[in-house]
């Protein structure tokens, strides 16, 4: 059984068909009857692109028919999604971005997230010794400094051949001419109807006026025009980042910030800057693999967890076979256990990474497995007291991914000489903050919630981080985004798969799945992104389903094993690229369980 782009002309799926179910079997054969072939990707002989939105795609592609390579693409995506998907990312946000360069084989990272405010301190988000809730998510004061303008320029600068004013021209075009608002559109902003109705801004912006005179999100097909935001950009194409991180733009950013009672000051936005850094490497099956290292927790789950895998099970994986995946969730735990314990901002506290990817660390984790039963998480790392090993209560959670609040975004270009970009990017939650500059158009991201706010605390994602992951100013705070390249087996120095996706705490999983599907399972790489997903986040103690996920005989197999499995609808949003080691062909794939489009040259 496989999703397809079935599931997507099928329309939009009930929210609450699923959502927070435990499984039940009778469910089941409504699932089976989404279940249907899934369509190949078609080859490309020039370059491809995946993103989440078809006029990113189109923008990528028009660069790269202009003679631009994957950077001119990638970043001209990222600036049409900051228009189209305001919801997911854009100008307030950040990310990070894996580069290859083809004719010197070398992999670049660039770490454009966002820090925090020089004015944030570890307790920020506490009241009387305990989180308040909607502080670190919702409003001014859970922003942090953004950073994409400074990363998408970059990037450009340093590894692109055309000039801005060309890769901004189809964002501000669209910021002008306007979008007409998608489903997808319309959910997000009703997931974050409240919160974007507090600011007078972002409701003119981005809601309308009901009949009764109410902010209400925009029906579909409405065009939705954003003037400033094409003056911004125009700016930026004209005076580059300084046009964002100083004069009017920054000014504004710090005065509707201040107003709303946060933090952010124009001296934060002058002093931004990214960062460098080397890849994080690791080999599955032969592959080389280059992803994501900390501030991202992303990467180095990706790599202990394939690790893990191969070395339980060196001649290979089943499809779906029930004793691979209890290994497969096991060692998912451990990854994220290693993560609450040790990760952080490595510019704030020392990350033990080079023995947290060693193939001998990862022995010790595999071989702490028990191949007939699941591991209770806080036997491995006690909770911290309050915090539930496991939701699976008639109790309502906040735990269970909510894709209509959820964002962030991915863009995977390989162009036609091999050079590749996974870039992740994101203003955190659903439309970030729900602030928005005034008279800029810049919505500003929430990513302060990817702290700790109380170490031990989950956050928005249900997500435990420990110490090293506390607030501080100027830090990074932890990320689950999981860019990444996997290499061809006979050539190391050649890109095979870029890919990518948003869901939060859910990244790396997806990540992992995607690979082990293409590398495993000899998928077409359509079909390993449309696959059903299995995700554990060591807390809650649960095994997550989506609803293209698995059989009853395997769930009931996991189950036996004393693993709690939870159904949820779905979640994530993989972007990814694939090019034939053998016959030089490309091929994209966009995530059927979003609105994007995969394109390529002919
Ligand atoms: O950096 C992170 O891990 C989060 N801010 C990403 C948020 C996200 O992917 C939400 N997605 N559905």
């Amino acid at each position: 059984m496989d999703c397809s782009d079935n599931a997507r002309r099928a329309g939009p799926v009930k929210e609450t068909s699923f959502r927070g179910a435990v499984v039940k079997r009778g469910l089941l054969a409504a699932v089976l009857v989404a279940a249907s072939v899934a369509q190949a990707a078609r080859p490309y002989r020039g370059g491809a692109v995946a993103t989440a939105y078809p006029q990113a795609s189109a923008a990528a592609l028009e660069m790269l028919e202009k003679g631009g390579n994957a950077t001119d693409a990638a970043v001209a995506a990222a600036f049409v999604a900051a228009v189209v998907g305001p919801y997911h990312s854009g100008l307030g946000g950040g990310g990070f971005a894996l580069v290859h360069d083809a004719r010197s084989g070398d992999t670049k990272v660039l770490d454009f997230r966002e820090v925090a405010p020089k004015a944030a301190t570890r307790d920020m988000y506490l009241k009387d010794g305990k989180v308040v809730p909607g502080l670190s998510t919702d409003g001014a004061l859970s922003v942090a400094v953004p950073g994409a303008v400074a990363g998408y320029l970059e990037l450009l600068k340093a590894h692109g051949k055309l000039k801005p004013a060309v890769v901004l021209a189809p964002a501000i075009a669209a910021a002008r001419k306007g979008l007409w608002v998608t489903p997808r559109y319309r959910t997000m902003a009703e997931g974050r109807l409240a919160c974007l109705s507090r600011d007078a801004e972002a409701s003119r912006v981005f809601l309308v006026k009901d009949a009764q005179g109410q902010w209400a999100a925009p029906p579909v097909g409405h065009v939705l025009r954003q003037p400033d935001l094409a003056r911004t950009l125009a700016s930026i194409a004209k005076g580059g980042a300084k046009a964002f991180y100083a004069g009017p733009v920054a000014k504004a950013i710090a005065t509707s910030v201040q107003a709303g009672g946060g933090i952010l000051t124009q001296e934060d936005l002058a002093t931004y800057k990214t960062r460098g850094a080397t890849p994080l490497e690791g080999r599955y099956r032969g592959h080389r693999i280059l992803t994501m290292p900390p501030p991202s927790a992303g990467g180095v789950a990706v790599i202990q967890v394939l690790t893990a895998m191969e070395q339980l099970r060196p001649q290979g994986v089943p499809f779906r076979d029930a004793e691979a995946l209890h290994l497969y969730v096991e060692a998912v735990r451990r990854a994220y256990v290693d993560r609450a314990k040790h990760l952080g901002d490595p510019a704030f506290v020392d990350v033990p990474l080079a023995r947290l990817v060693s193939p001998g660390h990862v022995a010790d984790l595999a071989g702490a497995i028990d191949p007939k039963k699941a591991t209770p998480s806080a036997s491995l790392l006690a909770p911290k007291e309050g915090v539930r090993g496991s939701t699976l209560t008639d109790e309502p959670t906040t735990l269970t991914p909510e894709p209509e609040k959820k964002n962030t975004t991915h863009i995977s270009v390989i162009d036609k000489d091999g050079n590749a970009v996974a870039m992740t990017t994101t203003v955190n939650y659903g439309f970030g903050s729900c602030v928005v500059a005034k008279g800029t158009g810049v919505l500003l991201n929430d990513e302060m919630d990817d702290f700790a706010a109380q170490p031990g605390v989950p956050n928005a994602y249900g997500l435990v981080t420990g110490e090293p992951n506390a607030i501080a100013p100027g830090k990074v705070p932890l990320s689950s985004m999981s860019p990444t390249l996997v290499f061809a087996k006979d050539d190391s120095r050649r890109v095979m798969l870029a890919v990518g996706s948003p869901g939060g705490s859910t990244i790396p999983t997806t990540v992992i799945q995607v690979i082990s599907n293409v590398v495993d399972h000899g998928m077409d790489v359509a079909r390993a992104v449309n696959e059903g997903r299995v995700h554990h986040q060591y807390l809650p103690d649960e095994v997550w389903v989506d609803k293209w996920g698995l059989e009853p005989a395997t769930l009931s197999a996991l189950e036996a094993k004393g693993h709690k499995v939870r159904r949820v609808e779905q979640w994530g949003d993989a972007e990814a690229v694939y090019s034939d080691p053998e016959t030089g062909l490309r091929f994209s794939a966009s995530d059927p369980r979003n609105e994007g489009a995969a394109l390529g040259q002919d």
